[in-house]
């Protein structure tokens, strides 16, 4: 597999020769890209000796030879910048594109690794902190630097991280890319909409934020997701089997279609309990309304889900404004559930609105883990390291069971 190293310049480039042997020794490829500054820290001439693969920067004019290197690169398993400079960082994260190495991000839809280096006022500047929060958001990994003595003469964060670790923080976003290869996904999100009548509904206020960036992530992990979702605004993801719905009916219906082949489900929509008994087709006026409008309980899809499941993994969701622990636990053991989560909604100011979550996290074996506030990119991430833990552990119980039991012969 290829590798971009993207090069920015600040002192800490002198690591970027060892990166990139690292990074061969373990197999792969490494194109080159050097910003203008990172030439006065480190030679291109090195990385080319180093990598067999012609150096790229701003500098060189050589038109060919930037085509050929955009077509290997969108060929490229992964962008990995290191050292990144608060610059580049900035670039990224509000889509600059004034030289190769930022054109070549906007035009690449590959996982990005970024190892920041810089001083340690620049690292804490809001304006790094909100790019770094942008660049996290959109899925991008941050190999956060060391802390130590710094170029500029001071102590503190800053220093670009140990050659060892970027490499590391390369292979797990590689290794987490193919993790869910083969597997089929399951994702509901966003919230239902029961009809009273032609214009009036009753639903709530689910953003659809947290489902989406869960598929998103199963996605890109190599799974083959469908997500099925009721109304959002927002796009969907590249390449994901997007199931539109309205009501909590509909949701149903679509989720029992597909679960027979589903290996994980994860029902992050907010799926409305009531529906009222009957929808006018005409916009009911005010006049004929009644003052009461009755309703239906909706169907439970994680109970009944939980009721059809054979092989199948199943995470719920559990929003909750008070009693969070007590309420979680309440609805793993109902809904039968593998994993649940459970947020907060009332220590966020818009809800599940908002872009991030707070959660906790609670497997059937009633191991809990709590989780700071969090983007929902990187609950998302977490989510599936956990279900992966879970359905290995699981598949290998499963192998001990059957070497253990004495085999029938007839
Ligand atoms: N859920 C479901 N079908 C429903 C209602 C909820 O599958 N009719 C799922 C949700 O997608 C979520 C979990 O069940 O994963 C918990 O949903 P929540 O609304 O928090 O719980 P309820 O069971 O509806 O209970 P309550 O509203 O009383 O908290």
């Amino acid at each position: 597999m290829r590798i971009i190293l993207g090069v920015s310049g600040c002192i800490g480039a002198y690591k970027a020769p060892i990166i990139l042997r690292l990074l061969q020794r373990e197999g792969f490829e490494i194109l080159p890209v050097m910003t203008r500054h990172a030439m006065q820290f480190v030679t291109p001439l090195t990385l080319e000796k180093l990598s067999g693969n012609k150096v790229i920067s701003d500098l060189f004019s050589d038109h060919t030879v930037e085509i050929e290197h955009i077509a290997l690169a969108r060929k490229s398993g992964l962008l990995l910048i290191a050292p990144a400079t608060a610059n580049i960082l900035g670039k990224f994260a509000h889509g600059i594109a004034d030289d190769f190495l930022s054109t070549l991000y906007l035009s690449i839809v590959i996982p990005v690794v970024i190892a920041p280096a810089m001083n340690v006022e620049m690292w804490h500047h809001p304006a790094t902190r909100e790019n770094l929060r942008i660049l996290r958001e959109r899925g991008v990994v941050i190999v956060e630097p060391d802390s130590g003595y710094l170029a500029c003469g001071e102590e503190g964060e800053g220093r670009l991280a140990e050659p060892e670790r970027i490499s590391e923080a390369v292979l797990n976003t590689l290794r987490r890319e193919k993790s869910l290869m083969g597997k089929r996904v399951l994702v509901t999100a966003g919230p239902t909409v029961e009809d009273i009548d032609l214009v009036r509904f009753i639903s709530n206020r689910s953003s659809g934020k947290m489902g989406y960036a869960i598929a998103r992530e199963a996605q890109l992990r190599g799974a083959q997701v469908a997500l099925i979702s009721g109304p959002a605004q927002l796009e969907p993801p590249e390449g994901i089997d997007l199931v539109s719905v309205r009501s909590a009916r509909e949701m149903a219906q679509a989720v029992f279609e597909r679960f027979g082949d589903a290996d994980v489900v994860v029902m992050a929509a907010a799926v409305s309990d009531f529906a009222p008994i009957e929808a006018s087709s005409q916009k009911i006026k005010k006049e004929e309304a009644k003052s009461v409008i009755h309703l239906q309980k909706t169907p439970d899809i994680l109970k009944e889900l939980a009721r059809k499941k054979q092989w199948q993994f199943l995470v719920g969701f559990a929003a909750e404004s008070d009693a969070l622990r007590e309420n979680a636990r309440k609805k793993l053991q109902e809904k039968g559930l593998d994993l649940v989560v459970g947020n907060d909604i009332s220590r966020s100011d818009r809800g599940f609105q908002a872009d991030f979550n707070q959660v906790i996290m609670i497997g059937r074996d009633g191991n809990e883990e709590e989780f700071p506030r969090l983007p929902k990119r990187e609950v998302a991430r977490i989510l599936w390291d956990r279900i992966e833990t879970r359905c290995a552990r699981r598949a290998l119980r499963e192998k001990n069971k059957e070497t253990k039991e004495p085999k029938l012969t007839t």
